[in-house]
């Protein structure tokens, strides 16, 4: 793989305010840590039944260099964190890495993406901890479909992890289904009556390739483009509203609370209003989901790296950063085998 631990002289634009930013004038203030790469689900378009080659504890981040990075982050502008895995509520110290984060200067919102299984029990200490948001992926609605993508059951629990979200009352809470054609287009229906019930973002994604020769190549892609028209042959009366950066595409329904939005996660036409910075669970810094170059934080911090060298190294990343995902990927190989290695 192509790593990168060089912190040497950046061009003076690079530096500019001492904010992260590229050379396409784009600056981030979006930092998702993958705090783990075990996941409890095997959803098939992310890994074999069989799992992938999880790495040895040892070569992730440990909870005292997951924040310390955060504060580092602060200092250069970041100011939205999302914690991912793998499954981010398996790792044992969650709650304690999400409230050092919400009780870092300059970090304005906290959020999390999770799998959803193990909300009902950790919900409440996740909202005591201070969490903003809370984004949920969810497939399917059906029970015997939720075992087939997942290839293990737990849909009442998710069910129920979503209702305990929304009884604490996080500001924050969404919906992820990957949308896939022949599998769970039948339901896009159903997802979005979940926005008339509830205050929820339902969120219609884009399949990706990054499941290592499975699903992607069996024609369940579903275009961005396609799933707006559908919508709107749906729902005649969806009028656009704001989102978050990733949320190209946002309608709410007359009277329903909820919002629906659409991801065109693979179609990448978001690309040039990009805030996000990557860090992987084993610490490397990946300047954009579909990049194959990555810097080796890691090895900073475990050589006595100062606060400055790990501001310098996010710097480098973010101003070698390519212009769109498309350019990304066509400069080399994808050497991670799963989405549960890289964080969403
Ligand atoms: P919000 O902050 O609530 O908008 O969440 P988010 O969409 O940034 O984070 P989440 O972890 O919920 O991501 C959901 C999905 O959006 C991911 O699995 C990807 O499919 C897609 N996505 C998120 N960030 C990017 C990105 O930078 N590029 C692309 N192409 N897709 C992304
Ligand atoms: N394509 C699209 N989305 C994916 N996710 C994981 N793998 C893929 C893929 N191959 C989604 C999950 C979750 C988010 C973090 O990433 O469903 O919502
Ligand atoms: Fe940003 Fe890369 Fe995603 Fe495009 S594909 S939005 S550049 S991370």
């Amino acid at each position: 793989m192509d790593t990168f631990t060089e912190t040497g002289p950046l061009p003076t634009a690079a530096l500019k305010d001492g904010f992260l930013s590229d050379q396409f004038g784009r600056v981030f203030n979006y930092l998702r840590i993958a705090v783990n790469e075990q996941c409890n689900l095997r959803c098939v378009y992310c890994m074999p039944p069989g799992g992938v080659d999880f790495q040895p504890k040892k070569e992730l981040l440990t909870t005292r260099e997951i924040n310390r990075i955060v504060r580092v982050a602060s200092t250069i502008g970041i100011t939205k964190i999302r914690f991912t895995g793998g499954e981010p509520l398996l790792h044992p110290q969650i709650a304690s890495i999400v409230r050092a984060a919400v009780g870092t200067p300059g970090i304005e919102e906290v959020h999390l993406t999770t799998n959803g299984l193990l909300l009902p029990e950790k919900a409440e200490a996740l909202k005591l901890a201070g969490l903003h948001g809370i984004n949920i992926s969810l497939d399917t609605l059906d029970d015997s479909r939720f075992r087939t993508i997942t290839r293990k059951t737990g849909l009442l629990r998710v069910l129920e992890g979503m209702e305990s979200a929304l009884e604490l009352g996080f500001p924050s809470v969404k919906i992820n289904m990957v949308a896939m054609r022949g599998f769970n287009d039948d339901e896009i229906t159903n997802f979005v009556e979940l926005t008339k019930q509830h205050p929820v973002t339902v969120r219609f994604i884009e399949l990706m390739p990054f499941d290592s020769h499975q699903i992607w190549k069996t024609g369940k892609f579903y275009q961005a483009e396609h799933l707006i028209a559908d919508l709107t042959t749906l729902y005649p009366e969806l009028t656009p509203v704001d989102g978050s950066s990733t949320e190209h595409h946002v309608f709410r329904l007359p009277g329903y609370p909820g919002k629906i939005a659409v991801i065109p996660a693979y179609s990448r036409n978001l690309c040039s209003g990009c805030t996000r910075v990557r860090l992987t669970a084993d610490g490397y810094i990946r300047n954009c989901l579909y990049s194959h170059r990555e810097y080796n934080l890691r090895q900073v911090l475990r050589n006595g790296g100062d606060d400055r060298e790990i501001a310098n190294l996010f710097k480098t990343a973010m101003w070698h950063k390519l212009e769109d995902g498309w350019e990304a990927q066509r400069r080399g190989e994808e050497h991670r085998e799963s989405m549960t290695q890289i964080g969403g």
